[in-house]
């Protein structure tokens, strides 16, 4: 073994069961850990095929199948009705739960604002937040530190700032608070939401309702803020750009209550998904020293203020690499899961109606005909040109028509405050305890690691 290349940090999952679980394993693991549902065969096939609660489900590998399933016949599948009960009460109906024209129609005026040529706009919000959250960190006794908890907090930050140019001091607890305790108990699928038709409520649909009603006491309190204040052109923020928004076909735009289902929309497809996407990303740094002061390197002589950050960027191609595998080995979005309208054939497969059809992209990233030595933390995957094993063997964002709008917003915020962090601190492991990923929405840690931060100056 060639001593320039020690080991590379292998990143533990949860052990795959053998097959199907019984019913009530598959109940409590849809509320507790869903990355507990993917036999291991699904990382070694290109389709498994499941039953549970009497409907079929398939999670698919295969190019052919995922480009079929999300980009070719996307009006035979949509979203399902666990995730219309559960998201409908927090984020109404933007432009993720919207379908058909309506979904059209929203895609094509909300795509604008969050393009890459709207990066500087945002990116500037990213780095001055970020600088605070940093000069907090500096000054900070607290050793050591629940890193979760940091990105949590900068990443409600910046999507608030990016939206609304508000700065958290007045709302920041409130809007903390509602949203933990809806994640905490009302965003977990029980056995009814995964049972009845969505026209039916379940009593958790009742105190869904009763969620809604103070939560959107709350956002309206904030659009009144941000709407009392005059138009700004040029746009400042997210809020700006979709007040402006036309639709370029029909020239309609946004009614007040469907601007705050896209503000609470964004809000919450966007804060906790690259929270944990930058969580991951310094967990692997700090379990990978070399690694970090790979990034450590690169950041060294390069200047974040708001007005060049973006600039910034050109700067990092292994930082960004690092965020990339990171959201390869810890997709926040672990699952996409659509229900089938309508029976359909994807390749040798018959779907019947009312299937669940599943592309997995914590499956998919450790696939291990996709990928070599798939659990190994190794950036360099994603420097040059080597040919991924087929076009959807990585889709952090999904892919096709529906593909995450906030791509490159994600992108950019995690890289730059990445950066931000390991060009101030060496960060390092309190603990040698393993940290194990969770999937409940999104993939998190199985408990909040602690880390020891050095100030690199
Ligand atoms: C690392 C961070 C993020 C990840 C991993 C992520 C992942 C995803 C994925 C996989 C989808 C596609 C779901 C599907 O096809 O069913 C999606 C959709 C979406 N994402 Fe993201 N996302 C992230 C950040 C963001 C941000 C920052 C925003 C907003 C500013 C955002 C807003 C949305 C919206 C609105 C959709 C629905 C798009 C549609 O249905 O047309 N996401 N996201």
């Amino acid at each position: 073994m060639n001593v320039h290349h020690p080991q590379p940090f292998i990143s533990q999952r949860p052990p795959a069961p053998a097959g199907d679980l019984p019913w009530y394993r598959f109940l409590k693991a849809v509320r507790t850990n869903a990355l507990e549902i993917f036999p291991q065969a699904a990382y070694q096939d290109d389709v498994v095929v499941q039953s549970a609660l009497g409907r079929k489900r398939f999670v698919l590998n295969g190019q052919d199948a995922i480009h079929h399933l999300l980009v070719d016949k996307i009006a035979n599948y949509r979203r399902t009705s666990a995730t219309i009960r559960i998201l409908r009460p927090i984020i109404g109906d933007g432009l993720f739960l919207s379908e058909g024209e309506e979904w059209r129609h929203q895609r094509r005026t909300i795509a604008p604002a969050l393009a890459p040529r709207v990066m500087p706009l945002l990116a500037r919000h990213v780095v001055g937040a970020a600088r605070e959250t940093i000069a907090r960190l500096t000054n900070s006794t607290a050793d050591p530190v629940d890193i979760l908890a940091t990105t949590q907090f900068l990443a409600l930050e910046i999507a608030a700032r990016s939206m609304f140019s508000l700065e958290m001091q007045q709302y920041g607890a409130a809007l903390r608070r509602q949203i933990a305790s809806y994640a905490q108990n009302l965003a977990r699928p029980y056995l009814l939401d995964l049972m009845l038709p969505v026209k039916i409520p379940t009593l958790r649909d009742l105190a869904r309702a009763r969620f809604r009603a103070g939560w959107l006491r709350l956002i309206d309190e904030i659009m009144a803020t941000r709407l009392s204040a005059p138009e700004n052109d040029p746009p400042r923020d997210l809020f700006d750009l979709l007040r402006a928004a036309r639709d370029p076909q029909t020239g309609a735009a946004f009614t007040n209550a469907q601007l705050r289902d896209q503000m609470t929309t964004m809000i919450v497809a966007g804060h906790e998904t690259t929270a944990l996407a930058l969580f991951w990303a310094i967990f692997l740094l700090a379990s990978a020293p070399i690694e970090q002061e790979r990034v450590a390197e690169e950041v060294r002589g390069v200047d974040f203020n708001p007005d060049n950050a973006t600039e910034a960027l050109n700067k990092l191609p292994y930082t960004r690499a690092v965020v990339n595998e990171a959201l390869r080995l810890y997709p926040p979005a672990f699952a996409i899961t659509r229900a089938a309208t309508g029976a359909d054939r994807i390749g040798a497969v018959d779907i019947p109606a009312g299937s669940l059809v599943m592309v997995a992209p914590f499956v998919l990233h450790r696939h291990v005909k996709l990928w070599r030595n798939p659990d190994a933390f190794d950036p360099t995957r994603f420097l040059g040109d080597a040919a991924p094993a087929h076009r959807f063997a990585y889709l952090p964002f999904g892919v096709g028509p529906r593909i995450c709008v906030g791509a490159q917003f994600a992108l950019t915020e995690a890289a730059l405050v990445l950066a931000m962090l390991i060009k101030q601190f060496r960060i390092t492991r309190a603990s040698t305890e393993p940290v194990l990923p969770v999937a409940v929405i999104t993939t998190g840690p199985d408990h909040p690691a602690l880390f020891r931060l050095q100030s690199r100056a």
